[in-house]
C-alpha cells in the first residue's frame, strides 16, 4: 500500500525554468502514485507577482504530458499557492509564515516540512537565515532544505555558504542535489560493480588498463549563456556530476550497502585522487571551446556568437582530463574524463577498459593485436551495459572478431522507471541522503576543480583551443589518450563523418 506523504513545501523560485521542468511533472508523478494525495501544500515564492490562479495554470500547463483527465490536473493544482517575495525582505518572510501556518493547518501536515531552493545561489545565505531567525523553523516535524547547484564556485564560496546553511540545518537535514545521483544507471553502477563476480573480482589495476567517462552533450548553452561564463564546463560538469560518478567507481567495497558506509568509501576515494602540480594539471586537463559548424547540412553558431557571452570569450565548453588515483586499488589506472556542449551526440557512458591479454594466440582481421575486453555501462540516452568479448569468425581459418553482449534499452521504455527528480523528491521526503552530495564529497571536489582551474588561470593563455561544433572535442583531448598509447573508445562522430553529414576535422 502507498503511504501518502505529508508535507507543507516552500519552493525559492518556484516561477522558474527548474521548477517548470522539473519539479512540478516530479511532483505530478508522486501525486499519480499516490505517494503525495491530501495531505500536501505547495508555497511557491519568486520576485514576479503571480496570483494563485496564474500559478495554477502554470502548473497545469507544466504537466500537460502527463495528465490521465483534466479534472485530475486541476485537483493537483489547488494544493498550490504563490506568494511574490523577496528574499533579502524581512517582512517577506512574515507574510510566508502566516501563510504557511494556514496551509499546515487546512492540509495536516503533521508540521513537516520541506524547503526547496531552485533559484540563484547568492541569496541562499540570506534566505536560509531568515527561516530560522522568523521562526519559520519550528521542530515540529521534519525540516528538509534541498539546495540545487552550483553550490559555491570554488572551495572558498562554497565554505562561506555551508556555513551560513549550517547555521540554520545540520548536514542531516540537507539535501544537495545532482541529479545525476538520481538516474537509474548511476545508481546500477554498484549493482554492477557488487553484484557480479566477474566484474568485482576484476576491479582493480591488475586487470583494468584505463576508465573513460564521457558527459557527451549536442545542445550549445542555449539560453544559459550568462550563467555559463561564470561556470564553463569545468565547473559545470566535472565538480559535481564527474567526480560523483568517479568515485562510485573508485570507491572500495563498502561494508554494507548503507548511505553511511557508501559515503565513507566515496569520501575516501576521493580523498585519494593525486593532487596535481600546476604544471601537471596543465598538461593533464585540456580546455576547448566549441566554433561554429555544420551538422547534417545545418549550421550551428560558435559558442563566443551566443546569448550572454562576450565575443573574446575565454571560457571551456570542454573539458578532457586525466586523473589518478594514489591507492592499491588504482595506482598506475588513468581515469580519463571528457565532457562538452556541441558535441556530436547526446550521451552519457563509462567505459571499463580491461588489460590486453598477456599472450595473443590468435589474429584478428587485421592482423592486430586482440582487442580488449570492454565494459560499457550506459546511463543515457540508453540505459545498461554491454560488454565486448572475442569470438572466432564464422569460417575458415582461425581469426577473432570482437562480439558484444549487451543489454540496453531507451530510459522511457521501463514506463515505470521514475525520473531522475521524481526520485530525489522522494529521497528528501523520507530522509534518505544517499544520492544527495554530502559537504565532505563536495569540499574535496572543489579542491581538485580549484587545481585545474588555477592551473589554467595562472597561465594566462589567449587563446583556448578549439573544436568545431557536433565534432568530439579538440586535437588536443586525442593526444592527451594517445600519448599514453590509449584512444577514447566512444566515437560517435566517426559514424557521421563515414555518410558525409559531418566535415572531417
Ligand atoms: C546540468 C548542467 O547540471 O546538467 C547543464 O548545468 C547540463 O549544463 C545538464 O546540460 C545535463 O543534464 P542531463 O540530465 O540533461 O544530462
Amino acid at each position: 500500500m502507498t503511504e501518502e506523504k505529508h508535507c507543507l513545501f516552500t519552493i525559492f523560485g518556484a516561477t522558474g525554468d527548474l521548477a517548470k521542468r522539473k519539479l512540478y511533472p516530479s511532483l505530478f508523478r508522486l501525486y499519480k502514485k499516490g505517494k503525495l494525495d491530501k495531505h500536501f501544500a505547495i508555497m511557491g515564492t519568486a520576485r514576479r507577482s503571480w496570483t494563485n490562479e496564474f500559478y495554477r495554470e502554470v502548473i497545469v500547463e507544466s504537466i500537460s504530458g502527463l495528465i490521465d483527465n483534466e479534472e485530475q490536473a486541476k485537483r493537483f493544482a489547488t494544493h498550490f499557492y504563490y506568494q511574490s517575495h523577496d528574499a533579502n525582505d524581512t517582512n517577506h518572510y512574515v507574510v510566508l509564515k502566516s501563510l504557511g501556518n494556514q496551509l499546515k493547518k487546512k492540509y495536516d501536515t503533521d508540521g513537516n516540512q520541506l524547503f526547496y531552493l531552485a533559484m540563484a545561489p547568492q541569496f541562499f545565505g540570506n534566505i536560509v537565515h531568515h527561516l530560522k531567525s522568523q521562526h519559520i523553523l519550528t521542530n515540529e516535524g521534519f525540516e528538509h532544505l534541498v539546495i540545487e547547484k552550483p553550490f559555491g564556485s570554488d572551495l572558498k564560496s562554497a565554505t562561506t555558504l555551508n556555513k551560513e546553511i549550517t547555521q540554520s540545518f545540520a548536514e542531516e537535514n540537507i539535501f544537495r542535489i545532482d541529479h545525476y545521483l538520481g538516474k537509474e544507471m548511476i545508481q546500477n553502477i554498484s549493482a554492477v560493480r557488487f553484484g557480479n563476480l566477474v566484474f568485482e573480482a576484476l576491479w582493480n589495476n591488475q586487470w583494468i588498463d584505463n576508465i573513460q567517462i564521457t558527459f557527451a552533450e549536442n545542445i550549445g548553452v542555449e539560453n544559459r549563456g550568462e550563467y555559463y561564463e561564470t561556470s564553463g564546463a569545468l565547473r559545470d560538469m566535472v565538480q559535481n556530476h564527474i567526480l560523483q560518478v568517479l568515485s562510485l567507481l573508485a570507491m572500495e567495497t563498502p561494508d554494507n550497502f548503507t548511505e553511511n558506509e557508501i559515503r565513507k568509501e566515496k569520501i575516501k576515494a576521493l580523498q585519494a585522487i593525486h593532487k596535481y602540480t600546476e604544471k601537471e594539471a596543465r598538461e593533464n586537463f585540456i580546455a576547448g571551446q566549441y566554433t561554429a559548424g555544420y551538422f547534417e547540412g545545418e549550421h550551428f553558431s560558435g559558442y563566443r556568437e551566443e546569448k550572454g557571452v562576450a565575443d573574446n570569450s575565454l571560457v571551456e565548453t570542454f573539458v578532457a582530463g586525466k586523473f589518478l588515483i594514489n591507492n592499491k586499488r588504482w595506482q598506475g589506472v588513468p581515469f580519463y574524463i571528457r565532457t562538452g556542449k556541441r558535441l556530436t551526440e547526446k550521451g552519457t557512458r563509462i567505459n571499463i577498459v580491461f588489460k590486453n591479454i598477456p599472450k595473443n594466440l590468435f589474429v584478428t582481421q587485421d592482423q592486430k593485436t586482440v582487442q580488449s575486453n570492454i565494459l560499457t555501462i550506459y546511463i543515457q540516452p540508453t540505459e545498461g551495459f554491454s560488454l565486448s568479448v572475442n569470438g572466432k569468425e564464422f569460417g575458415p581459418g582461425f581469426n577473432l572478431e570482437p562480439i558484444k553482449l549487451q543489454y540496453r534499452h531507451d530510459s522511457d521504455v521501463l514506463e515505470n522507471s521514475p525520473e531522475a527528480y521524481e526520485k530525489l523528491i522522494m529521497d528528501a521526503l523520507n530522509g534518505e541522503r544517499a544520492n544527495f552530495s554530502h559537504w565532505d564529497e563536495v569540499a574535496r571536489s572543489w579542491e581538485l576543480i580549484d587545481m585545474i582551474r588555477q592551473a589554467w588561470d595562472n597561465h594566462h593563455h589567449k587563446e583556448i583551443p578549439s573544436y568545431m561544433a557536433y565534432t568530439m572535442g579538440p586535437h588536443a583531448a586525442f593526444e592527451l589518450l594517445e600519448k599514453q598509447g590509449a584512444h577514447w573508445i566512444w566515437k560517435p562522430d566517426e559514424w557521421y563523418v563515414q555518410r558525409g553529414k559531418l566535415n572531417r576535422y
